[in-house]
């Protein structure tokens, strides 16, 4: 899709959101992960609108992602939450997002938290575990601000997981009880899993998890200055590290059994979000 037929979807979007949801500006989105969809039964007065409704979000192809856009009152939060995500190994798309991330940018949200799973490269970061992303690497050579016009597209990612979020979520692991790793997360394009010796590199220069999905957002969500915060549910460890193989059924399996801790870790940041205003 191109940039400007992106940005008559986003109008288009916008329409239809306001239509269904009259009144209610989002201060927060929050995109939801494989196997982390949940969430978004605990949104209050909710009003889900399917993706397929909205032109130009992705229709979901991955088990464990939902394709679905909620609105309502997260945590006493106006949020408005992605239930599902489109991958850039779907259609080869960097910009599978784009719709999303700019649609809420224009409805005047100020914050994305994004939210995946993840294979952790620290075996003391285990199955089950959150791991708040601190940076990240995407050594694939893949940008979805490529092909964008203007100045724009030379998106600053210094402090791009923003510091003072970092904070609240720090503070919301706490309210929570949950424990809270820290990392940098490299994006793999996907959907065949690493091998064991792109781990060992991905080791070496610096990462702590990997996954299929995240940075594209980040990136997109900063060219429209949101501030931003992510989150990885450590599903499995990465590849050649265990001496087992990896599947998306471990993906999704595992991401459900940590997700009571994911979710009451989720609502308090999403508190901490809202009173820090
Ligand atoms: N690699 C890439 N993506 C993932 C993994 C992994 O090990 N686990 C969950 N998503």
């Amino acid at each position: 899709m191109i940039y400007a037929e992106e940005t008559l979807n986003v109008a288009s979007v916008i329409d239809i959101v306001r239509a269904r949801a009259p009144g209610i500006v989002p201060m927060l989105g929050l995109v939801l992960g494989s196997g982390l969809g949940e969430l978004a039964d605990e949104v209050e007065d909710a009003v889900r609108i399917a993706y397929a409704d909205l032109p130009g979000l992705p229709i979901p192809s991955a088990s464990g992602h939902a394709g679905d856009l909620v609105i309502g009152r997260l945590a006493g939060v106006d949020a408005a939450v992605f239930a599902g995500r489109g991958h850039y190994y779907e259609h080869g798309n960097p910009r599978e997002m784009a719709v999303a991330v700019r649609s809420l940018a224009a409805l005047g949200a100020r914050v994305l938290v994004l939210t995946n799973a993840a294979g952790s490269l620290r075996p003391e970061v285990g199955p089950g575990k959150p791991m708040l992303i601190t940076d990240h690497i995407a050594y694939n050579g893949l940008n979805p601000m490529i092909g964008t016009p203007g100045d724009k597209r030379f998106v600053n990612l210094v402090d791009a997981y923003d510091p003072a979020l970092r904070d609240l979520a720090r503070a919301a692991a706490v309210d929570s009880g949950v424990a809270l790793a820290e990392g940098v997360y490299m994006w793999f394009s996907g959907p065949a899993f690493e091998t064991p010796a792109e781990i060992r590199m991905a080791r070496i220069i610096g990462a702590d998890a990997v996954g299929m999905s995240t940075v594209p957002e980040v990136i997109m969500a900063r060219a429209e200055g949101l501030r931003v915060a992510a989150i990885s549910m450590i599903t499995n460890l990465g590849a050649g590290m265990t001496g087992r193989g990896l599947s998306h059924e471990e993906t999704k399996a595992e991401a459900a059994k940590g997700s009571a801790d994911f979710k009451s870790l989720i609502r308090a940041f999403v508190a901490r979000i809202g009173a820090a205003g």
